[in-house]
């Protein structure tokens, strides 16, 4: 059945993090009721509190409490966030192992056995080996996952989940469909091996200053509005969306990471930013060259906050106006 147009129980596993709050606000305020799974949930602001927003403390780790929560709330609809990012994925990669991939799991056999319609889960770029590993070729949907060498329990696990999601649709016809995104930026990133970008824009925005290494490395970056909209896009598209791919790539603006510098110092001129360039060409191995033609072609979505400039302009706007 399609499911455009219809009013969804959306389960939104990591549901309070940097992504998950702005789908739970994009959700609310396209008529679907936001049931948000996190083991830490985090305060939502002013703009996301709603009476069709409910915020659940479990663990997907825990596969009851997974299934408990989406009979409670009668789910159509999972977008999966929860997972632990890169850094400290490499750091814990037992812990990592846990959430990323058992955790994972959990979801994908919780929605089985209550037979939810259509899971959305977050994959990533870093299924991808740096960009050098694809010689001048764009990386596209189709691209081998050769997966980022410097953060392996991270990207692992987003190639295993990428192969599971097969696997669940193929024998238990589960529809798990994804996106991978770039390096997203937005207000409220606090961890992650990129979260880099936070210092860069935040500081400035607040009147601090900023300081920044690899300063000539290229990175492939996407607004978190965008992302979380491209999540919301997935969720709802029409089957015929994923005849070709089930795994869409973000993609994003590819930049230095000293062009982000320039864009800040544009908005904000006084912007006290000190950025170390030596002879890096990426950040952990983190690939670039993203492309994006299925999401616009078969899915029809577009990013909005392009180029950088754009997106940075938005992020200093919601930084201070959180500020008041
Ligand atoms: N931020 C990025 O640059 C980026 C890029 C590509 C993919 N992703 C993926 O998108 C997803 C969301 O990322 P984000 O940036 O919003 O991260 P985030 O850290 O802001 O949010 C993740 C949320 O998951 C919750 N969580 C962690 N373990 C959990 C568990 N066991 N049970 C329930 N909740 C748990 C956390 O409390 C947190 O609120 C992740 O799967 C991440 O790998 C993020």
């Amino acid at each position: 059945m399609p499911l455009e147009g219809l009013r969804m129980n959306v389960l939104v596993t990591g549901g309070t993090g940097l992504i998950g709050s702005r789908v739970a606000r994009l959700l609310v305020a396209t008529g679907h009721r936001a049931v948000l799974l996190d083991n830490a949930p985090r305060p939502l602001d002013a703009g996301s509190t709603s009476s069709s927003i409910v915020t659940e403390r479990a663990s997907i780790e825990a596969l009851h409490d997974v299934i408990r929560i989406i009979k409670a709330h009668a789910i159509d609809v999972i977008v999966h966030l929860a997972g632990m990012l890169g850094g400290s994925s490499e750091a814990n990669p037992l812990t990592a192992s846990h959430i990323n991939v058992v955790g994972t799991m959990n979801v994908f056999e919780a929605a089985r056995l209550c037979a939810v319609r259509r899971i959305v889960s977050a994959s990533s770029m870093v299924v991808f080996g740096s960009d050098d590993e694809y010689g001048t070729l764009p990386i596209t949907d189709d691209s081998p996952r050769l997966g980022a060498k410097r953060a392996p329990m991270y990207s692992a696990g987003k190639i295993y989940m990428e192969m599971a999601a097969e696997l669940y649709r193929e024998r238990y016809g589960v529809m798990v469909v994804g996106l991978r995104p770039s390096i997203v930026y937005g207000a409220g990133r606090e961890s992650g091996a990129t979260a880099f970008a936070s210092e860069l824009i935040e500081n400035p925005a607040l009147g601090k200053p900023a300081h920044v290494a690899s300063g000539n490395a290229y990175v492939s970056m996407v607004y978190v509005d965008d992302v979380a909209a491209a999540f919301c896009a997935l969720a709802f598209a029409p089957e015929t969306a994923f005849e070709r791919h089930r795994f869409f790539n973000t993609g994003g603006d590819r930049c230095r990471i000293r062009d982000i510098a320039d864009a800040v110092m544009n908005v904000i001129p006084g912007a006290s930013i000190t950025v170390e360039c030596g002879e890096e060409r990426d950040v952990m191995g983190y690939p670039s060259r993203i492309a994006d033609n299925a999401l616009r072609e078969e899915v029809g979505f577009t990013r909005r906050y392009t180029p950088l400039a754009t997106g940075i302009g938005a992020y200093i706007d919601a930084v201070r106006g959180a500020r008041g």
